[in-house]
């Protein structure tokens, strides 16, 4: 069993490279299946859920190569299925994306149904009431969804939530075809607005997207394209957060300002300091929230300088533009040591606490109300064995090791390489004492 072994108490100083967006690329590889040619997406992050999403466009008859460290060709012409393997689409759930792309296509998927997962019920009940709007006879039984593409047609969705997931399978669905869609109450996550900027560059008629209202009109065919991925907003937020929990000074980047900002005002509200090294952020204190640079992403690299305890803050998680969810177990991490009482609200996702107990066994003082985290700051967080159940609560509880005295083990480090690359080595070279080391498994004691 691997795990992470982290000496506590060192400030991290330097700098730690953000790879490109999880969230992005996954949604990315699955439309690719769209085109007539093959794709190459830059700036792709080696982490597992990545190899699963690889795995499941073979599956489907796609090739997919690693040209370089970070550049993945996704050539979609052997595609020759419409059913994703169940152990896959168990294994991530991220696998419901290939929905609207295999639709779009081969006018016809099924899949095993994702059920709920560690951080809660995680229905799709969106993602199929939408699809059955477009006009796709959806039959959702004996733990199978299938739909199959019988009259497409023009239609308004109105999402009863802005669900990222429902937002970008639906836009797919729409890319290829005849129908003309309008989708209202569109999630407005930042990798829903990539997913338009890569379909368009492939052909598509997406408008709209990244806000809350999105249209899309059918084009007929999509092209293979070359596409560098936005850096991964949540990787920014944990490196920031690693700097601010150990009173140290950190450079991240690259991020697009406008994409950390509920995060940065907070760490401002906590007392960090905070500066962009190229200037390009957003410029608040001049008044001005004017970005320029490429394809309406331009990035820079934002500096973040702590020296005491956090003040406490009241946070709620939220669709964007609000706090991210993703960032919510390492934010509570920070929060335990903060001087006074925070609130944090989870209104996202149904049970997205695991991590609570286990920052307790560290030391800190929190109580769970509901859909509310009362955390009563304490002065010092102590090492010790802690499980990772997911993986932002994996990322919390090794926050809460680097600021802990002492040494806390980090178990169940699976979970956190499903979404960073390396993170123990990205950690190091910006001073932080975290090793990833095998360990025995303890036998299970007979006759228990
Ligand atoms: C995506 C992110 C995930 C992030 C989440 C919210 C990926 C691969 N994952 O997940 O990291 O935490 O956005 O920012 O991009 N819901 C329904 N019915 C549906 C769909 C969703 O009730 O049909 C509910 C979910 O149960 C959840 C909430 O809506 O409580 C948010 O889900 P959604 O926005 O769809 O998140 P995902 O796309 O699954």
């Amino acid at each position: 069993m691997s795990v992470y072994r982290i000496e506590g108490g060192r400030r991290l100083e330097g700098r730690l490279t953000v790879r490109g967006a999880k969230n992005a690329s996954l949604k990315l590889m699955a439309a690719a299946l769209m085109a007539e040619g093959p794709t190459v997406l830059e700036a792709v992050p080696r982490i597992t859920d990545i190899e699963t999403m690889i795995s499941v466009l073979q599956a489907l008859g796609a090739q997919c190569h690693w040209l370089s460290d970070h550049v993945l060709e996704i050539d979609p012409r052997g595609l020759n299925r419409w059913e994703p393997p169940d152990r896959l689409v168990r294994r991530m759930r991220a696998s419901v994306q290939v929905m609207g792309p295999l639709l779009a296509k081969m006018g016809r998927v099924r899949l095993t149904y994702p059920g709920g997962c560690s951080i809660g019920a995680r229905p799709i009940d969106l993602h199929l009431e939408g699809l059955r709007a477009l006009g796709a006879e959806v039959v959702d039984e004996g733990g199978y969804v299938e739909a199959r593409m019988v009259q497409p047609r023009d239609a308004v969705i109105h999402l009863d939530y802005p669900s990222v997931g429902a937002t970008e399978n639906l836009i797919c669905a729409a890319a290829l075809g005849s129908g003309s869609v309008r989708i209202l109450n569109a999630a407005q996550e930042p990798e829903v607005a990539e997913l338009g900027r890569f379909l368009n560059r492939m052909g598509a008629r997406v408008r709209g997207a990244g806000q809350g209202t999105v249209e899309v009109e059918g084009v007929r065919r999509l092209t293979g394209v070359r596409h560098a991925v936005i850096p991964d907003r949540i990787e920014a937020g944990t490196y920031l957060l690693a700097g601010a929990i150990t009173r140290g000074q950190v450079e991240v980047g690259p991020v697009v300002p406008a994409h950390v900002e509920a995060l940065v005002a907070r760490l401002e509200a906590a007392g960090c300091q905070l500066a962009w090294a190229g200037g390009r952020g957003p410029r608040r204190r001049e008044g001005s929230l004017a970005l320029e640079g490429v394809e309406g992403n331009p990035v820079d690299w934002v500096i973040l300088r702590a020296e005491r305890r956090p003040r406490p803050l009241h946070v709620r998680t939220q669709p964007h533009p609000g706090f991210p969810t993703d960032l919510q177990p390492q934010l509570m991490a920070y929060l335990s040591l903060a001087d006074g009482t925070s609130l944090v609200t989870e209104t996202v996702h149904t049970a997205r606490f695991n991590h609570v107990d286990e920052l307790v066994r560290m030391g800190a003082s929190i109580q769970v109300e509901g859909r509310t985290a009362v955390i009563r700051g304490v002065p010092g967080l102590t090492g010790t064995t802690v499980q990772a159940d997911d993986l932002r609560a994996g990322a919390g509880l090794v926050l809460a090791g680097l600021a802990a005295e002492g040494t806390t083990v980090v178990e169940g480090i699976e979970h956190i390489r499903r979404g960073y690359e390396d993170l123990a080595g990205r950690l190091r070279e910006a001073g932080a004492a975290i090793e990833e080391v095998e360990l025995e498994e303890e036998p299970v004691p007979a006759g228990v």
